[in-house]
């Protein structure tokens, strides 16, 4: 399963693509307002510091305005996937720009239907919102599952983005269904890291490892 990080935040991009982490960045207007600085320099940023796919987002509502800024967005970089709505002009968009091999993930995803009509538009990526459907008390996981057996069934190409992901919970039963990617907020890739019985028992080591070296002085590995 790929990983990607669902910001703008250039230090948490630094960061985890220094671990080796990430597959990919996905953003959207509202992460780039979270920022607050100009999103033209963010978008530079981004897609030079990540070798993968970097979704940016169109905002035009209308087919013409959403190619022309999409066209304008892959000039950031040939690791630009446009980001487009899940709307009948977004559909639109999406056939054209995959018709000239430039890809698209169709965002705002909600339902399976949703979902196999920008397959059928030709979309790299579909994002679903589960964290955003648990939210009004409907399963966003059982949207993924949907989504993954009409895929295989039709064998589509297109990969299922899992995105709202709230929890590390959440990536553990997206990887079971077998989703192809899931896009992550920093803070969660960063609660994955973690184990308490990890910290404790490297504690334990270094501790020994201290008192071996009292009687050991010229120990070294
Ligand atoms: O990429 C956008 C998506 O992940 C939104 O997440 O937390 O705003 O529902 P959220």
């Amino acid at each position: 399963m790929k990983i990607f990080l669902d910001t703008a935040n250039l230090e948490s991009i630094k960061k985890f693509n220094d671990m080796g982490l990430l597959d990919g960045i996905t953003t959207n207007p509202s992460l780039m307002s979270k920022e607050g600085g100009n999103p033209k320099n963010a978008m530079e940023e981004i897609t030079k510091i990540i070798q993968g796919d970097v979704s940016l987002e169109v905002v035009s509502t209308e087919y013409s305005g959403m190619m022309e800024e999409g066209k304008r967005l892959r000039e950031y970089g040939d690791n630009v996937v446009v980001k487009v709505p899940m709307t009948p002009d977004g559909l639109k968009a999406c056939k054209s720009f995959s018709s000239q091999g430039i890809p698209v993930n169709v965002t705002l995803i909600f339902s399976a239907n949703q979902a196999l009509l920008a397959a059928k538009s030709g979309a790299k990526y579909v994002s679903p919102f589960i964290g955003r459907l648990d939210d009004i008390g409907q399963d966003g996981m059982n949207l993924i599952k949907e989504i993954k057996t009409i895929f295989s069934n039709y064998t589509f190409k297109t990969q299922i983005l899992v995105a709202s992901v709230r929890h590390p919970l959440h990536v553990i039963d997206a990887a079971k269904i077998g989703a192809d990617v899931v896009t992550l907020p920093p803070g969660v890739l960063e609660k994955m890291l973690q184990h308490p019985l990890t910290k404790i028992g490297l504690d334990n080591f270094l501790a020994d490892w201290e008192k071996l070296k009292l009687k050991n002085p010229d120990t070294k590995i």
